[in-house]
């Protein structure tokens, strides 16, 4: 089958960071669907797994945690789905990514399609909603029922891949006030077009701005980027008891001692813990990605798309790898078709 691949660990201006291949088919065993590929989304996970380093691969290494595809075979054990099934899903970051012509994923990490999405508008979805719905619900506890509805929450890195699917979230199930950060006046746009109330830009002071928006303290921040450079404003602007979700590693060492007096918390979210650690309870992303479906078919959440880079080829998924390591991507950028 199809495949892009990787050996060596590359820049992404280097011909041979991505390549066309062709690999063995994999056939579904136990838990797995082998789903064929009709699009993929790319995230930062991807850039930072081909980061440039010394490495050499013996076969090619298949990144890609975002696709959207059929079911065409199951293993002995599937219960959820069946051949023929449309799903959506991101993956585990322990297994061969989906920018194959065919992939396995377990059943438990995976979900039905939204009917209303084409492939593409699928597969912008799901790596994102998954961290956003896990890190607002899961890791800050907020209600998705609107119980905390009228609380604030300021969403750093808005119009990237999860803020934007982040802002619909604790706008439309939370039910929250929500103020994005963006930059520039198109991605300041795009969070207004996707339910933000307010924008401040993540490049000036943040807690002067929500100050001046009459926001003293935020009851909820999501940090969706530069962890180590957000840090202290974060601990500035977070409301006494409030709680802070990071999804950015950092890459020094964090002040938490800033968190104590007011018995702010601060929690990590990685999506892929789930998959990598088998966690009992990892049918909640299955659970998770029919029930963003299901708003999406009731017209309530909207895909992310940003733009379409075509077929999924080397030479394209190499410019969309450029472009997300530009940091400045509004929304998703999928490709489309082998
Ligand atoms: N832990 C997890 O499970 C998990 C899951 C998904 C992603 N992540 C990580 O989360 C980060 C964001 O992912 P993503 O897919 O949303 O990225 P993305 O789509 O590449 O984000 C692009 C956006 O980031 C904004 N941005 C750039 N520099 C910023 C800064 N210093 N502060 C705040 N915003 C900034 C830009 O907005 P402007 O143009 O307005 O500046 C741009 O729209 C990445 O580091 C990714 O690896 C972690």
């Amino acid at each position: 089958m199809k495949a892009i691949g990787l050996t060596r660990y590359l820049p992404i201006s280097d011909p041979q960071s991505l390549v066309d291949v062709e690999i063995p088919k994999p056939e579904a065993s136990g838990r797995d669907l082998l789903v064929k590929v009709e699009a993929i989304a790319v995230n930062p996970v991807d850039t930072k797994v081909r980061a440039p380093k010394d490495k050499v691969e013996d076969a090619p290494r298949v990144l890609g945690w975002d696709a959207a595809g059929t079911v065409v075979a199951v293993g002995p054990e599937v219960t959820l789905f069946k051949v023929g099934d449309p799903v959506f899903y991101a993956g585990s970051i322990t297994r061969p990514g989906a920018n194959s012509e065919f992939h396995l994923v377990d059943e438990r990490i995976a979900g039905h399609k939204p009917a209303s999405l084409d492939f593409p508008q699928a597969a912008a979805l799901p790596l994102t909603a998954i961290t956003a719905w896990e890190a607002l619900f899961d890791r800050l506890g907020v209600s998705p029922k609107g119980d905390d509805a009228g609380r604030s929450v300021l969403i750093i890195g808005g119009a990237g891949g999860v803020g934007s699917i982040g802002i619909q979230l604790a706008k439309v199930l939370a039910g929250l006030t929500v103020i994005a950060t963006a930059s520039r006046p198109e991605s300041e746009a795009w969070c207004r077009r996707l339910g933000a109330d307010h924008t401040i830009d993540h490049r000036q002071d943040m807690p002067k701005q929500l100050r001046a928006l009459g926001f003293a303290h935020v009851d909820y921040i999501l940090c969706f980027n530069d962890t180590d450079r957000h840090f202290h404003a974060m601990a500035e602007a977070i409301a006494p008891q409030g709680k802070i979700c990071s999804i950015v590693e950092n890459a020094g060492p964090l002040s938490v001692g800033e968190l104590k007096s007011k018995s702010a918390t601060f929690v990590w979210e990685f999506m892929f813990t789930r998959a990598m650690f088998e966690t009992p309870d990892m049918i909640a992303q299955h659970r998770l990605l029919n029930e963003v479906a299901r708003l999406v078919d009731a017209g309530k959440l909207q895909t992310t798309v940003g733009d379409n880079l075509g077929a999924i080829r080397a030479d394209n998924l190499r410019r969309a790898h450029a472009l997300l390591e530009g940091g400045q991507t509004i929304g998703k950028l999928v490709l489309q078709g082998f």
